[in-house]
């Protein structure tokens, strides 16, 4: 995810596009550049600035950098491909210097489109997916950029938002739209490109949305889109009236709450590339078919949140790919003298990859001889420098200090790394295998249905934020979800939450059970469900509100609880990643019942960086 604006018209383009910038930075914020287009006697050149680190290194930057134009491109990288450095800022030019494009999105097949655009004598100047765009447009070597960009999106998989500038056609942005969000803005002093609505929203009301597949041109006087086949596309512009600061949280009340509601994309964007045609890739892992086959143990590394992705991780890689799994802390690892196993992987799990935590299991395991894989959802943070391997969660960048989005990110690389590591090891049938690929194709679509259900969680949350105590419970697959679902509550609603596997219950926490408890039972149909209906019965005998998550067609149940909510059908080893979407939402009504300021819960940072 990052953000781009572009601007072309009688305006001053610099500062109009570094105010856009400075409104996109949510979407990203590693570096950042803008390009303009300059007269220069009788031609246009290009002129470009860009910088490592956030929008106001730019802005330093150009406050002394002579910069003059009409027409423009900007960008705020949220890195995917290369680290974030000047040189990976875009925009990016093809080898004269002349087309200059920004974008945001992963070209899946980019490392091929290089190597071919190589051949043929192109030079590259930095490690991003995304230069391979303004050389494939060089490379068509037409006067018309328009026609250049459509034919270039053809040759590209992935996803993206494109725009593109060129000194010979000097009041033109083309623009072209796959799956990746571009809007066109309409006014008197010009027309405007940009990732979303807020980027631009102080010069016009006035917009248009570029549907995914099609292309744009954009002059200071007109807005031409063009359908996948290049033909002219009627749309009427719509306008906005609502405010910058709610725009910016794209409508929503506040950022975590957007979060969870963008999970179904960023699970699809960490599917992305890993998951095609029923096959499973993971090149990322640099190990090869023989050191998969002679795994003897896999030792995973996380904190908080990460840990419960730890925690499913293990509950899949040993059913599917039979590998020992041991899950620890990270300020645990570090300090019990752990041992190293021969022909053993360590997988580090962190979305910010600064968790100082975990960053020292990853030394400590590096010190003893161990090979380390680290899942991360920062491009070149702490954890992907140090580790061996890096697998990069696309999730997008999260504001909101309670992890959502990356959770259910890691859930994810963890299903499609069980999968890979079963399928490499021969410990899968066919069938199984097959059948998991399918359902893990529709994980964000169920996820999506979930979301839709929102209403109905909140009323729930309505009936129950009042009480003293929530016990979430869960068995197998669930477990790990009830434990996330408790830090949850605790972390945004200050409530006491404890999750528990729903079997132990009886050896203590039962105690804790009387009129002021609800318990939470997460309990799809799986094969420990019935347990589950006896284990929340002797909560229920206590006096406690039960809650049950169940799977849609369960009614016999909903007959028997206080409040109920179904999910759809899944695999019961996929079944953590749908019912924690449930959680996170019960959580975050609750907390906004009471007042919380979910997106900074109070004691809390969004990366912890001190022991
Ligand atoms: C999650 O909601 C918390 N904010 C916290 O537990 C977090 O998961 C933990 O600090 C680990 O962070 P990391 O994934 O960036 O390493
Ligand atoms: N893949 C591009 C890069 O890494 C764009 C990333 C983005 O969308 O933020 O530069």
């Amino acid at each position: 995810m990052c953000g781009i604006v572009a601007y072309t018209g009688r305006g001053d383009c610099k500062n109009i596009l570094l105010s856009g910038l400075k409104r996109l930075e949510y979407r990203g914020y590693d570096s950042a550049g803008i390009a303009l287009l300059s007269p220069q006697k009788k031609a246009y050149t290009v002129t470009l600035v860009k910088e490592a680190g956030k929008i106001r290194e730019l802005e330093a930057e150009l406050a002394h950098t002579k910069m003059k134009g009409h027409c423009g491109i900007g960008h705020t990288r949220w890195a995917t491909h290369g680290e974030p450095s000047r040189e990976n800022a875009h925009p990016h030019q093809d080898c004269l210097g002349q087309i200059s494009v920004v974008h945001n999105g992963i070209i899946e097949n980019y490392a091929q489109l290089r190597e071919q655009l190589e051949a043929q004598g192109h030079t590259f100047a930095s490690d991003t997916d995304t230069e391979v765009l303004p050389h494939l447009m060089e490379q068509e070597d037409s006067n018309d950029l328009l026609v250049a960009m459509q034919k270039v999106v053809k040759k590209i998989k992935g996803s993206g938002a494109i725009v593109a500038i060129d000194p010979r056609n000097p009041q033109q942005l083309v623009g072209a739209r796959i799956a990746s969000p571009l809007v066109a803005g309409i006014s008197k002093n010009g027309n405007f490109l940009a990732s979303d609505i807020p980027a631009v929203l102080e010069h016009t009301r006035r917009f248009l949305i570029i549907h995914d597949q099609e292309t744009v041109k954009v002059t200071p006087h007109k807005v031409e889109i063009f359908d996948k086949e290049g033909r002219a596309v009627k749309r009427e512009p719509f306008k906005v009236n609502w405010s910058i600061s709610s725009a910016q949280k794209g409508g929503f009340a506040d950022f975590m709450l957007k979060e969870i509601f963008e999970q179904p994309q960023g699970v699809k964007e960490t599917m992305r590339g890993r998951l095609s045609g029923g096959q499973l890739r993971f090149e990322e892992l640099n190990m090869d078919e023989q050191q998969i086959k002679g795994l003897k143990k896999i030792q995973i590394i996380a904190c908080g949140t990460s840990y419960h992705a730890a925690l499913a991780g293990k509950q899949v890689i040993e059913k599917w790919a039979r590998i020992p799994v041991e899950v620890d802390y990270g300020s645990e690892y570090r300090y019990r003298d752990p041992i190293m196993v021969p022909d053993s992987l360590l997988v580090a799990i962190t979305q910010s990859g600064e968790t100082i935590d975990t960053l020292a299991a990853i030394r400590e395991a590096k010190k003893r001889g161990g090979r380390v894989a680290a899942i991360t959802n920062i491009v070149g943070s702490s954890a992907a420098r140090e580790s061996d391997a890096v697998i990069y969660t696309h999730a997008g960048p999260e504001i909101g200090v309670c992890a959502t989005k990356t959770f259910t990110a890691q859930v994810m690389v963890m299903y499609l790394m069980g999968l890979y590591f079963a399928r490499i090891k021969g410990t899968i049938t066919e069938h199984s295998y097959r059948e998991l690929m399918e359902e893990l194709d529709a994980i964000p679509q169920k996820i999506q249905e979930i979301l839709n259900g929102s209403k109905q969680i909140k009323k729930i949350a309505d009936r129950t934020s009042r009480y003293a105590c929530f016990l979430f419970l869960g068995r197998v697959y669930s477990l790990p979800m009830a434990l996330e679902g408790a830090l949850k509550l605790k972390e945004i609603s200050y409530i006491h939450a404890e999750g528990y596997p729903a079997g132990e219950m009886k050896h203590g926490p039962i105690a804790l059970a009387d009129k002021k408890t609800v318990v939470v039972g997460i309990m799809p149909q799986d094969a420990v469900y019935e347990k589950l209906v006896s284990n929340i019965q002797e909560v229920k005998a206590r006096g406690a509100h039960l809650f049950s998550i169940s799977t849609q067609g369960n009614d016999r149940l909903a007959k028997n609880v206080d409040d109920c909510f179904h999910i759809p059908p899944a695999a019961p080893a996929l079944s953590g990643i749908l019912t924690v979407i449930v959680l996170q939402l019960y959580a975050y009504y609750i907390a906004k019942n009471l007042g919380r300021d979910v997106d900074q819960p109070r004691n809390l940072a969004k990366s912890v960086t001190v022991e």
